[in-house]
């Protein structure tokens, strides 16, 4: 089996998310990286890209310069991942998608509702793979909960609790420091900080494991380091397509707290508390028996679980491993497009443009709902309201 061949565009030397991508792409021996424009200091991004081990044709001084010279390969890159700054997701995204690549953007896809419809538009009509980074959905055990949902153990779901909430910008002192002040500038960071960095992590794991999709929202956003003026904290209620009600917090001010993840679903039958920094374990409570811990990697857990997972039981799987399930879907479906077969259903689950376009509209509804004393508002991008 021929390695895919993979590009990357950001994630350059010192970046948080950069090594991340590297490690997952890698991790099972589907793609080769071959190409990228890894920095947006041309000299930088060449000099990394050939310390990387590529070659010094293909290791470029900036993302155009990369999509000429793919562009006129016989072996272009199979498939592109954006990793910079979100504000130029959109133009990169397009432009790749536009010349026929496969397409794996960090979050947020865009910065507005338009340009996400735009990207959904594209994809669809090019017929590429458009993707989302919601990394966190490639646990083995949140797949799992997806599954469990999905086959009725939960029977219908009455509640979806679910958290994104961390400390790292909690300190007053450091508020205008230049790396966390534009975070929070609307003029850089766009109409939400918070809730847009990591609200929709965890707005899109409720989605992926409830399957419900969300409709209306009510936020109640605040900047607790009084100088910022978007959100460092929300609390948003909403109501999903399948009737389910979610509740989620996030916050950049939970001194403390580390990353944060967390969802609990709550059903008619029972149910199921999971979070990320031990992702290794899942709680089940069926109702009437008695609290089960749902170990990744034993026997007897969903198709799904099953492929996501690498080691045996009892040895932790983290964070560039789940990253890795969103590459080894995109390779299946890379290749079942290339031999022209169905792709695995096990495989089809890594996060898609809609998904993406979702997550903004969602964003624009918080800021909207956080400035109407909690008005209640539609979370829908307008391409899927009724
Ligand atoms: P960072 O600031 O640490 O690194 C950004 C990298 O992109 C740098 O190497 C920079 O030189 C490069 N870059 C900037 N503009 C460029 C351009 N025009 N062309 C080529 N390279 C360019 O940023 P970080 O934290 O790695 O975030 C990058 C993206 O990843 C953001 O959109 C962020 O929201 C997302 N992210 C996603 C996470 C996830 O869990 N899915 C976690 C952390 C970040």
């Amino acid at each position: 089996m021929t390695k895919l061949s993979w590009g990357l565009v950001g994630g350059g030397a010192g970046s948080q998310i950069g090594p991340a991508h590297r490690l997952g792409a890698a991790v099972d021996g589907e793609f080769a990286f071959v190409a990228g424009a890894l920095d947006h200091r041309a000299e930088e991004g060449r000099f990394y890209g050939r310390s990387l081990g590529l070659a010094p044709d293909r290791a470029y001084g900036d993302w155009r310069e990369m999509l000429a010279g793919e562009t006129g390969r016989a072996d272009r890159v199979d498939l592109v991942t954006v990793a910079t700054p979100n504000a130029t997701h959109f133009e990169i995204t397009k432009a790749f998608l536009e010349a026929g690549f496969h397409v794996l953007c960090e979050k947020p896809m865009t910065m507005t509702v338009e340009e996400g419809e735009e990207i959904v538009r594209i994809a669809r009509a090019t017929g590429k793979l458009c993707a989302v980074n919601y990394g966190y959905t490639g646990y083995a055990l949140v797949r799992h909960m997806r599954a469990m949902v999905a086959r009725g153990d939960l029977g219908r779901i009455r509640l979806v609790v679910a958290e994104f909430a961390h400390g790292h910008h909690a300190d007053a002192a450091d508020a205008d420091n230049p790396r966390v002040r534009w975070r929070y500038d609307p003029a850089q960071a766009g109409v939400s900080a918070q809730f847009a960095d990591c609200g929709i992590h965890a707005m899109h794991m409720a989605s992926f494991v409830t399957g419900q999709e969300v409709e209306t929202l009510s936020a109640d956003t605040v900047s607790c380091i009084e100088s910022r003026v978007l959100e460092d904290d929300a609390m948003v209620n909403f109501r999903m397509s399948g009737g389910a009600v979610g509740r989620l917090w996030t916050s950049s001010v939970a001194i403390g707290r580390q990353h944060g993840l967390s969802l609990q679903v709550f059903g008619e039958k029972g149910g199921l508390r999971w979070a990320q920094e031990q992702p290794n374990q899942l709680y089940w409570m069926p109702l009437g028996g008695r609290l089960e811990v749902i170990e990744r990697g034993a026997g007897g857990l969903s198709p799904e679980a099953d492929r996501a997972s690498r080691v045996t039981v009892g040895h932790a799987e983290g964070m560039p491993l789940a990253f890795a399930n969103i590459y080894r879907d995109m390779a299946e479906a890379i290749r079942a497009e290339k031999d022209g077969r169905a792709m695995d259903p096990a495989a089809d689950l890594y996060p898609r443009a809609e998904d993406g376009l979702r997550s903004m509209a969602a964003v624009f509804a918080v800021a909207a709902s956080g400035k109407a004393a909690g008005q209640w508002t539609d979370a829908r991008p307008p391409m899927f309201r009724d």
